[in-house]
Order: structure tokens, then C-alpha cells, then sequence
């Protein structure tokens, strides 16, 4: 049997089962989503958002990436969360990394893998901001996991930074955007308890006051044309 049939029998045998369970099972799904939570995990195969958290289709709206990274110039990334956050109006926004993560492993060396080093370099820059607490870590394992976490607490913040958050703190006081790791050796998920649910931890610096600048306050000040 073709290997790729195996997946094709695979889902023939997982809608039997839905369907002995509950007939009404895809009648109900096909009807429309309300997940309450938005998932922004990374794509290794080990860490499947719903098996991890014995949720069900329709739960958890998912975005993956290698290293579960949120680039603020990734319209991937910022369409699913607009959507998600101002269509969906999820309750929470988690961003799941984990330990073991190549992505991560590979943003600590110096080794040439191709395309994806334009994409690690962002965890480079992670561990520069925190290079003192990292180098103080002799052991390179714990260093690595140090850098798993303090890489899922980089993408957490960088969340808080984006106006589609922070505009929807200021309408409706969610999402709460949280930082989780799952463990690959224990199954188990570790909240780093970085929850944030309004811009008051946010530097001045990262804070938006509002939406856009309207056009007459953009009309009061014309540029000035130097003769
Ligand atoms: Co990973």
C-alpha cells in the first residue's frame, strides 16, 4: 500500500468511528465554528494542538510555524490573528512552544541550514536580549530549554505589541494572550504565567492610543512645502 493511502484509509476509519458516536457529528461541525481559543503553536508533527489538550474539531483555531514565532511583518501570522481575534473574538490567544524544538536548537548555533536561517535569526535576537540570564546556564541543555521558554515569552509580548490585540483590549478586554511549553518526554503542557489581558505591563514605548489617526487631525497639519 502507497504510504499517503494509508492517510486517505486513515480518515475513512476516523469518520466511521465519529459517526457510530454521533451521527449529527459533521451536520453539526459543517454549520460554523466558535473556538475560543487561538493556538500559535510550532509545526513540529510531535505537537498537535487538539490531541495535546483532549480538545475536539472546532475548538482551537491554529496557526503553526516553525519555533511558534509571531513576526510582526508575517501577514500569515496577523491574518489569522485579526480573524481570529476580531471575527472569531477568541477569549484567548496561547502561544505554544516546545522543548526539544529544532528550530530553537538550531537558532543556538552558527551552523548554515538554508532559507529557514532568515526565519531563526528572530530567536538570535531573543537570545541577545537575553544573553546575560543564558549564559550564566553552563549546562547546554538547560540553556536550551531556557531559551524554548524565554523564546515563547518573546512571541507573547511581541503579541501584546501588535494594534489588533491592543485595539482589542481597549474594546472588549480580551484575549488574554498566554505562554505555554509542552514537554515531548512527559506529554505535559508547563504555563509560564506570563498572561497578559491589558497593555498595562507594556512599555510606553509599544503602547498604540488608538486605532488610526483620524484624517482631520492629519488634515490640521499639512506638510509644509519649502519654497
Ligand atoms: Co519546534
Amino acid at each position: 500500500m502507497k504510504l499517503y493511502q494509508t492517510l486517505l484509509d486513515g480518515n475513512k476509519a476516523w469518520v466511521t468511528a465519529k459517526l457510530d458516536q454521533d451521527p449529527a457529528y459533521f451536520d453539526r461541525l459543517s454549520k460554523g465554528q466558535t473556538p475560543q481559543f487561538l493556538w500559535i503553536g510550532c509545526s513540529d508533527s510531535r505537537v498537535p494542538a487538539n490531541e495535546i489538550t483532549n480538545t475536539q474539531p472546532g475548538d482551537i483555531f491554529v496557526h503553526r510555524n516553525i519555533a511558534n514565532m509571531v513576526v510582526h511583518s508575517d501577514m500569515n501570522m496577523l491574518s489569522v490573528l485579526d480573524y481570529a481575534v476580531n471575527i472569531l473574538k477568541v477569549k484567548h490567544v496561547i502561544v505554544c512552544g516546545h522543548y526539544g524544538c529544532g528550530g530553537v536548537k538550531a537558532a543556538m548555533n552558527s551552523q548554515q541550514n538554508g532559507l529557514v536561517d532568515n526565519w531563526l535569526r528572530h530567536i538570535k535576537d531573543v537570545f541577545r536580549i537575553h544573553s546575560h540570564e543564558l549564559h550564566e546556564i553552563q549546562d547546554e541543555e538547560k540553556r536550551y530549554d531556557r531559551l524554548v521558554e524565554l523564546n515563547v515569552i518573546e512571541q507573547v509580548f511581541d503579541l501584546t505589541k501588535t494594534s489588533i490585540i491592543q485595539n482589542a483590549w481597549r474594546k472588549r478586554n480580551e484575549p488574554k494572550v498566554h505562554g505555554w511549553v509542552y514537554s515531548l518526554k512527559t506529554g505535559l503542557i508547563k504555563d509560564l504565567d506570563v498572561s497578559f489581558d491589558n497593555s498595562a505591563k507594556l512599555p510606553p514605548i509599544y503602547r498604540i492610543d488608538s486605532e488610526i489617526v483620524a484624517g482631520d487631525q492629519l488634515e490640521s497639519a499639512p506638510l509644509q512645502v519649502e519654497e
